[in-house]
């Protein structure tokens, strides 16, 4: 068994038990701290984690860290940040304004001190603080990827002296550009071809139909 503090309570639990899973092995019930139940996708079982022998003290998703003898957890309530950005993606107008756009709706972003918190934060370990500077260079597309696996925590905006709120700045660029994005002609014009009926699909025709 491993033997370790969750929110100053010793459990001890067997090896290979992610956090959440210890501290439901002890018997506690959980009734707030937690969404997806393991998958590693809602963000909500943010903790502070301090492993055996060490000072210092990282953030971490309960869900997917697996417990080690010694180790203190404390978990940390959602925060909610002073200031709220307010949009509309179908307002969004055509993309030669986006960037002005986010200057606008996130004015804060510009003064980035580089200071790292947001990456430190990052349970994900997203580059977090690249992905800032990249939407306020106007390179939305690189931004946007880099925000592909945010899982929306909030613990990066928690951390920001800026009050810059990286996560929502990423959700920002990636709606603004998926609003804004152009279909490929082509596939726009085979897809009116199809529905107006001067195209016609014939499924039985050999090979037509996709392999199951
Ligand atoms: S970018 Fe921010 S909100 Fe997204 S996973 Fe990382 S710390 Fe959490
Ligand atoms: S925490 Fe805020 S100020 Fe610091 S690097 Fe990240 S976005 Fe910039
Ligand atoms: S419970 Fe959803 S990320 Fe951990």
């Amino acid at each position: 068994m491993v033997r370790l503090t969750i929110e100053g309570h010793q459990i001890d639990a067997p090896p290979n038990c992610s956090i959440l899973q210890a501290f439901l092995h002890a018997g506690q019930t959980l009734v707030e701290g937690v969404g997806c139940m393991g998958q590693g996708v809602c963000g909500s079982c943010r903790v502070l984690v301090r492993r055996g022998g060490e000072r210092e003290v990282n953030t971490a998703l309960a869900c997917e860290t697996l417990i080690e003898e010694g180790m203190q957890v404390a978990s940390l309530e959602y925060f909610t940040a002073p200031v709220r950005h307010v949009y509309r993606p179908e307002e969004a107008g055509d993309s030669w304004h986006l960037l002005q756009s986010i200057g606008e709706t996130f004015p804060e972003a510009a003064h980035c001190r580089h200071c790292g918190g947001c990456d430190r934060a990052c349970p994900k370990g997203l580059d977090v603080q690249r992905g800032v500077n990249l939407a306020v260079e106007g390179k939305l597309a690189e931004s946007g990827r880099v925000f592909d696996e945010c899982v929306m925590c909030n613990l990066c905006t928690l951390a920001c002296p800026e009050l810059i709120r990286p996560n929502h700045l990423g959700l920002f660029v990636r709606r603004m550009t998926a609003a804004l994005w152009l279909r490929p002609a082509n596939l726009m014009h085979r897809l009116q071809q199809i529905e107006s009926g001067e195209m016609r699909i014939d499924f039985d025709a050999p090979g037509a139909r996709p392999p199951r």
